[in-house]
């Protein structure tokens, strides 16, 4: 079992990147392997939807995404964290979802009809963990729905999502115990859920 944790902040020791830690422990605890990755480290730009994936579904340009890919195709579930920036996710968490557009496929005489690999590999699982400054959830805007959506649309269930507010400097979601729970329990949820999927294929294979 693999998880795979990235970081939509250029702030290494900001909010999202203690919150979506936080979320990570579990596994760690049970010496799951676990990666946690900081977009900010990779040099890549946003999709030129070129449509170039859409017969391998592999991404054709030559920039760092090539690099996550084999992460994301290698773990079996995923955490995505981002400040809410203006209402939405911050541009490089924007970035790096537009270029998982590799891991959807559309019929080519029919738009509508569409899956991504994820329906065809296997179902996987994420939580997501939105963070904002405002004491007010609805301040958050669109963050965690445009996490949750897009990582539904590649067939990944999302079974906790994290709305921390009140967030505003470097750090200070390591002092709020709310937040840091709310994250561990997302953690602790997706790491049971894979752990009953495992017991249900162990005894499907019986
Ligand atoms: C460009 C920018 C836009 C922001 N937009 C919002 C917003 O729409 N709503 C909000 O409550 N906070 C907003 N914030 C505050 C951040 O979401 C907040 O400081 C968060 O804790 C940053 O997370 P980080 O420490 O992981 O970078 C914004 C901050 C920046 C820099």
């Amino acid at each position: 079992m693999k998880i795979l944790g990235v970081v939509g902040s250029k702030r290494k020791n900001g909010n999202t990147s203690i919150l979506v830690q936080e979320a990570l422990k579990p596994f760690e605890s049970e010496d799951i392997e676990t990666e946690l990755i900081y977009i900010d480290n990779y040099n890549f730009r946003g999709c030129n939807g070129c449509e170039g994936c859409q017969d391998t579904y592999k991404c054709v340009i030559d920039d760092d995404m090539q690099k996550i890919y084999p992460k994301i195709t290698a773990s079996d579930a995923i955490i995505l964290g981002s400040p809410a920036y203006f209402y939405n996710v911050s541009g490089d968490m924007k970035t790096f979802i537009d270029r998982l557009y590799c891991f959807e496929a559309f019929s080519k005489d029919d738009r509508s009809v569409w899956m991504s690999i994820n329906e065809v590999l296997g179902v996987k699982y994420a939580a997501v963990v939105a963070v904002c400054e405002q004491k007010k959830v609805e301040d958050m805007g669109y963050t965690a729905e445009v996490l949750e959506k897009s990582l539904e649309a590649l067939s990944y269930r999302v079974v906790s999502s994290v709305k921390a507010i009140n967030l505003f400097s470097t750090g200070e979601a390591s002092k709020d115990e709310k937040a840091l729970k709310e994250a561990k329990v997302a953690g602790e949820k997706l790491l049971k859920t894979l752990e009953l999927r495992q017991k249900i294929a162990k005894q499907l294979n019986n």
